[in-house]
């Protein structure tokens, strides 16, 4: 018999380090045979990864708050069908690098109040939280250093500035709170490594089935 599926978010300030230590959690499982799917919001299913390109790409005034909240819905709802839950009903772990926390605070916040039309939209069309949700938490300023380092193409939100970052720092930590049943925070102003074994040890009391 399969055992059952768990879903695991990364979640952070742009440069906190999520995606990193979803990497590096994703291969301690796959090293203990765990069946695991590495995926990232928004994305993770060819139609979700033609809208990343139109959400990340371009001004930051290319949408308004409203549009940005339907094409980030409409990304994940294909995510879910088509990667998400086909994963979780074989009984394998899914670590998300974001997921609807993310939409909670840029398009709830960023831009005035919509955080109730976000969790409306939620509830209606995806209707799933993650059993466990990582907030690496980390300044702003070395955040945003550290993603403007990659330099890409997909920019979009990090050109919104030190203003944005500070404030979805303080309101993930206040989600934190809000959803403490799921949600762990742990600092990610430390060597990968070191932030590694804080993962580790928030994830594996969920794995009893998984690790056998
Ligand atoms: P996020 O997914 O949160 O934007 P990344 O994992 O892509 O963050 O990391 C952003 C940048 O910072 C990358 O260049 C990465 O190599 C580097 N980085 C990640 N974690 C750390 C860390 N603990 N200390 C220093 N640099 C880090
Ligand atoms: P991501 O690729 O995770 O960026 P980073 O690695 O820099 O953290 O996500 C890109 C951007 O998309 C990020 O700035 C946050 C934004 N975003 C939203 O605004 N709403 C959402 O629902 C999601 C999933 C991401």
């Amino acid at each position: 018999m399969n055992p059952t599926g768990l879903f695991i978010s990364f979640e952070g300030i742009d440069g906190s380090g999520k995606s990193t230590q979803a990497r590096l959690l994703s291969d301690a499982l796959d090293a203990r045979g765990i069946d695991t799917v590495l995926t990232r919001e928004p994305g993770g299913s060819p139609g979700a990864e033609e809208i990343r390109a139109l959400v990340l790409q371009g001004d930051p005034d290319r949408w308004s708050a409203e549009t940005e909240l339907l094409l980030f819905t409409a990304a994940r709802r294909d995510h879910l069908e088509r990667t998400i839950r086909p994963a979780l009903n074989a009984g394998k772990v899914v670590i998300c690098d974001r997921f609807a926390d993310s939409t909670r605070m840029y398009q709830g916040l960023s831009r005035g109040n919509l955080r109730d039309t976000v969790d409306t939209l939620h509830d209606l069309m995806i209707g799933i939280e993650p059993s466990i949700t990582i907030l690496i938490d980390m300044d702003p300023e070395t955040g945003l250093q550290r993603a403007k380092s990659r330099n890409t193409a997909e920019e979009r939100f990090e050109d919104f500035g030190q203003g944005l970052q500070d404030a979805m720092r303080a309101g993930f930590l206040s989600l934190a709170e809000e959803f403490a049943d799921r949600f762990r925070v742990i600092d990610g102003a430390r060597v990968p490594d070191a932030v590694a074994q804080d993962v580790w040890a928030a994830v594996s009391p969920h794995l009893t089935c998984h690790l056998t």
